[in-house]
């Protein structure tokens, strides 16, 4: 695919496609209701089509599947679930495959097996059928703890949960077997996650509190195997995907740009906090809370400068940071990541897809075991890029070609498919 780059100011308006994390959990979680349930602006991609795949094995019926609605009948909870008949199929979802390994502890007897795509059978599983295994599941993976997984339903007691790794997908595939468990459980994370599944399980009626714990918090969940009655769901607009859009406004003389009605759930604001402290114009208009706060964010151009990011602010910005080293490319000084070693077990290594792609456009990175030091500012150039079948490498590099000199060749732009089917559509009428 061949990319230009855009030499005018970005001015704009725009809504973005539904909160992925927020529309897996809509999904997933169905299999716990009863009756229908409305998920309105849901993200329709590749990843969620992977829950959908789950949900649906479980027994949950797909009643109206438009681009912005999504009516399901939920499975009734698990005691009226069907047992899956084949391994389910999760694609490239990490998310997916964590989150259902979870539920699938729920069912007693039930056999679950999920498997995904080359690079999800690549990435850690682990960190979830380690701890649920500890807690009396009965959960096999192949050697070195990877997908696929297989999962004999029933076990799990209650107990404390230290998790190891700052995870959202692990704390939620725990607290998901805790409520679905024979006892109260407690999982503690080490720094504060998105809390989306907590937040979504308690407006369904599941009794769970949080109290702050050193940088996170600590999580207790009470059993209830018991359906829940359904619940309707509206979906704000993902903030990850706009954060593509905000580093372009960011980067362009000139630019003012507000992405309207996205989360502003705080786990995922880091990106923009950050944005901010290196010299570009944010604000945050909240406009609701039903359960999640959101509202519009806007972003202004603004010299940029170099900033340093530490371990404690990893999870908010985690799948922003190919943009945070974009950024930085552009921005006076040197800024260094750490405490970012996450970025290795993402849909690609993204500490060595992230730097591959923008050295080759001439910027100048250093690897880090556990992060990357970039020395900005140094001007990008057009080249032949490839996205390493890593859809947010895919987004980040075509960000990169519009502020480059001359022209790029972006390879593998097709994964953008996996969380933002329209991005080269919008950014086409952008660009124009
Ligand atoms: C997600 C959590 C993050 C993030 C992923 C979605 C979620 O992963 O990278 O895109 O929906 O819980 P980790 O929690 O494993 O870091």
């Amino acid at each position: 695919m061949q990319l230009s780059p855009m030499r005018k100011p970005f001015i704009s308006r725009m809504r973005m496609p539904g909160d992925k994390s927020i529309t897996h959990r809509a999904i997933l979680f169905s299999t716990l209701m009863r009756g229908t349930s409305e998920i309105q602006g849901w993200l329709r991609a590749g990843d969620t089509e992977a829950s959908l795949r789950v949900a649906q094995a479980f027994g949950t019926k797909v009643r109206e599947k438009s681009g912005d609605r999504l009516i399901l009948e939920g499975a009734g909870g698990i005691m009226a679930w069907t047992e899956p008949r084949q391994p389910i199929d999760c694609g490239n979802s990490g998310t997916t495959t964590r989150l259902a390994t979870g539920l699938a502890t729920g069912r007693r007897g039930y056999l679950t097996v999920l498997y995904g795509d080359e690079s999800l059978s690549q990435r850690p599983m682990a960190r979830v059928t380690g701890p649920l295994a500890d807690l009396g599941a009965s959960v096999w993976t192949r050697q070195g703890g990877l997908a696929p997984i297989a999962i004999k339903g029933g076990g799990v007691s209650g107990g404390t949960v230290h998790l190891k790794v700052a995870s959202a997908q692990v704390k939620s595939s725990l607290l998901l077997a805790g409520l679905l468990g024979g006892g109260s459980l407690t999982v503690g994370e080490p720094i504060a996650t998105r809390d989306h599944t907590e937040r979504m399980l308690t407006a369904m009626g599941a009794k769970m509190v949080t109290q702050p714990e050193v940088a996170g918090f600590r999580i207790t969940v009470d059993p209830h195997p018991e359906a829940f009655p359904a619940v309707d769901v509206k979906v704000p607009g993902d903030p990850s995907s706009g954060a593509f859009w905000a580093t372009l406004a960011a980067l362009l003389p000139g630019s003012r740009l507000v992405l309207e009605s996205v989360s502003l759930n705080p786990g995922r604001l880091g990106f923009y906090r950050l944005l901010q402290a290196m010299g570009a114009a944010i604000e945050f208009q909240e406009r609701g809370r039903d359960p999640e706060p959101w509202g519009d964010i806007l972003i202004a151009h603004g010299a940029l400068r170099a900033v340093d990011v530490v371990r404690q602010q990893v999870p908010a910005m985690i799948d922003e940071l190919p943009l945070v080293a974009l950024l930085a490319s552009q921005a006076k000084g040197v800024t260094t990541v750490t405490g970012a070693e996450e970025l290795r077990v993402k849909e690609s290594d993204r500490i060595k897809t992230t730097m591959e792609g923008l050295v080759r456009m001439g910027s100048q990175i250093e690897e880090l075991p556990d992060g990357l030091r970039v020395h900005g500012p140094t001007s990008l150039r057009g080249t032949v890029v490839n996205a390493h079948r890593d859809h947010r490498i895919a987004m980040m590099l075509t960000i990169a070609s519009a502020v480059a000199e001359g022209s790029t060749e972006l390879e593998g732009g097709e994964a953008v498919a996996i969380s933002y089917p329209a991005f080269f559509e919008t950014y086409g009428t952008i660009a124009k």
